[in-house]
């Protein structure tokens, strides 16, 4: 069904992630049928243009990212709904135009007054944009009309900036107001987990100490630091990847089963985890915590890449890391003794991101040809992208006279069943923000959970600095020592046959 009647209002039309991401998102929902007949889109930037130039500036850009799927019918419906305003972010005056030109649109479109604040701007001018919004009476809701704020990563940078953050948001603003996107969250196989887990009856008995030996969370990209070197000097991967995306796919993977698909109850549930996730003791870090950093290279297609620390604005003796390894453990009847071992990296061998369950092994075979040790344990694998899809590994008979296992794979591929769904990844989560539903969306407690799990290794790794950076190779699977992590406990990571595109994919 179409979502309610609004007017979405950007803040940093002109940049990135708008082009790149929410026009072409609101194209796709356009083509499905999803937006409202009263609708309307206001960007909002410093730059000087008026709604043609706007219009013009993005119309090629979405052709290009939407690709095959572009339809001029449905383009020219939503080209004619989308405005623009050129704005000083910082300056009062300014907001009181915007109140009168929103009021303009109201009118002429049938919007109703309700207003989705989309602020794609850096975090540092969140608070000051809302403390304008604010005073200009645009964050207050009645009965009859709704008001809400889509914020983006990075929420702080540590437990107290996300803290303080918080604070600065609610001053204006009911948590119930504020959509805060982890990507991830809009993700169509992270979605799957819990459709997975809580739509068959399969896996959710044996999904526990009981049976499961360990789990693996690989996030790793081929990517290097490409042109956000001033950020990532700032962040490095285990700020920018940790507490949000991959806490993302562990909450998904260890919940428990919530009362409903409703927010509260799924926040609930995931707020659990986080809650049982033990944070590591600053003796534990230097166990359980690995860090990396990844010199010059050669990529698996022959590409020669350079080092992190030569890439643009990035400081040439940098400390930052590239890679993160952390084992975790959960302190919760479902999850006690069960290591889940938490990776990601740049400029890894393969853009992959997959979660792996083993199993444990059979308590005793009955074959003589194949001693216990010799069985490969029961896998399942996840594969959040690309290549979306879930395989089992599991032991069959080699045929043949004597009794001999080998490992099998039953494979299953989303595009075999559900064919290839155009998407940014943003769809699902602007609709659902236009619907009031923020399930998918990040409450203030779990970003601050998040936030102190890594707590201690951030200091740890900020009080002793990394004496062997760089240390593993462009185009490698990340420092030797990651490769310890798991060792130490008799365990290997997995490692990933990394398949071929499909032809025509
Ligand atoms: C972003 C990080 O949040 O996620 C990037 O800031 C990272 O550094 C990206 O590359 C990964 O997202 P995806 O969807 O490509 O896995």
């Amino acid at each position: 069904p179409e979502a309610a009647p609004n007017v979405m209002i950007i803040f940093g039309a002109g940049g990135d992630l708008t082009r790149r991401k929410l026009i072409p998102a609101l194209f796709h929902l356009a083509a499905a049928g999803l937006l409202p007949e009263s609708f309307a889109m206001l960007g909002l930037d410093r730059l000087e243009l008026d709604d043609e130039r706007f219009r013009d500036r993005i119309a090629e850009q979405v052709k290009e990212t939407v690709g095959a799927v572009f339809d001029h019918v449905v383009w020219q419906r939503l080209v004619s709904s989308i405005h623009y305003m050129q704005i000083d972010m910082r300056e009062g005056a300014d907001y009181e135009h915007l109140c009168e030109r929103l009021g303009r649109i109201d009118a002429e479109r049938g919007t109703d007054g309700n207003y989705l604040f989309y602020l794609a701007v850096p975090p540092s001018l969140f608070g000051e944009i809302t403390d304008r919004l604010g005073e200009v009476g645009l964050l207050h809701e009645t009965e009859d009309d709704w008001r809400r704020v889509i914020i983006e990563k990075p929420f702080g940078h540590d437990l107290e900036s996300a803290i303080a953050l918080n604070r600065e948001m609610h001053r204006n603003m009911d948590e119930e107001q504020i959509y805060r996107i982890d990507h991830y969250l809009g993700k169509e196989t992270v979605q799957n987990i819990m459709v997975f887990r809580f739509a068959n009856s399969f896996f959710e008995p044996l999904w526990n100490r009981n049976h499961i030996d360990h789990v693996q969370i690989t996030v790793a990209e081929s990517v290097g630091v490409e042109h956000r070197g001033a950020y990532y000097e700032e962040a490095g991967a285990l700020r920018d990847m940790l507490p949000n995306h991959l806490l993302v796919l562990l909450g998904f993977l260890a919940m428990d089963p919530p009362s409903s698909f409703e927010s509260e109850a799924v926040r609930i549930e995931i707020n659990k985890v986080l809650d049982a996730v033990k944070p590591l003791t600053p003796e534990e870090v230097l166990t359980h915590a690995v860090r990396g950093q990844y010199g010059a290279g050669t990529m698996p297609g022959g590409e020669k890449v350079p080092a992190y620390r030569a890439s643009p604005d990035v400081n040439p003796r940098s400390y930052t890391e590239t890679y993160a390894a952390l084992k975790l453990s959960m302190d919760s009847w479902r999850w006690a003794g069960v290591p889940f071992y938490l990776r990601t990296g740049k400029r890894l061998t393969a853009h992959y991101t997959e979660v792996a369950i083993q199993f444990k092994r059979a308590p005793t075979i009955m074959f003589k040809d194949t001693a216990v040790e010799e069985l490969t344990p029961d896998m399942l694998v996840l594969r959040i992208q690309p290549n979306e899809g879930i395989q089992m590994s599991f032991g069959a008979k080699v045929p043949g006279p004597t009794m001999q296992v080998g490992t099998v794979n039953m494979d299953f591929c989303y595009e075999d069943y559900f064919g290839n769904k155009p998407a940014t990844g943003y769809e699902t989560l602007i609709y659902d923000c236009m619907n009031g539903d923020a399930t998918l969306f990040k409450h203030a407690d779990t970003v601050e959970k998040g936030w102190e799990i890594v707590q201690s290794v951030m200091d740890v790794w900020a009080a002793i600095p990394p004496r062997d950076f760089p240390n593993y190779a462009a185009g490698s699977w990340g420092p030797a020592a990651a490769g310890e992590l798991t060792k130490r406990d008799g365990r290997l990571w997995r490692r990933i046959a990394v398949p071929k595109a499909r032809a025509g994919s």
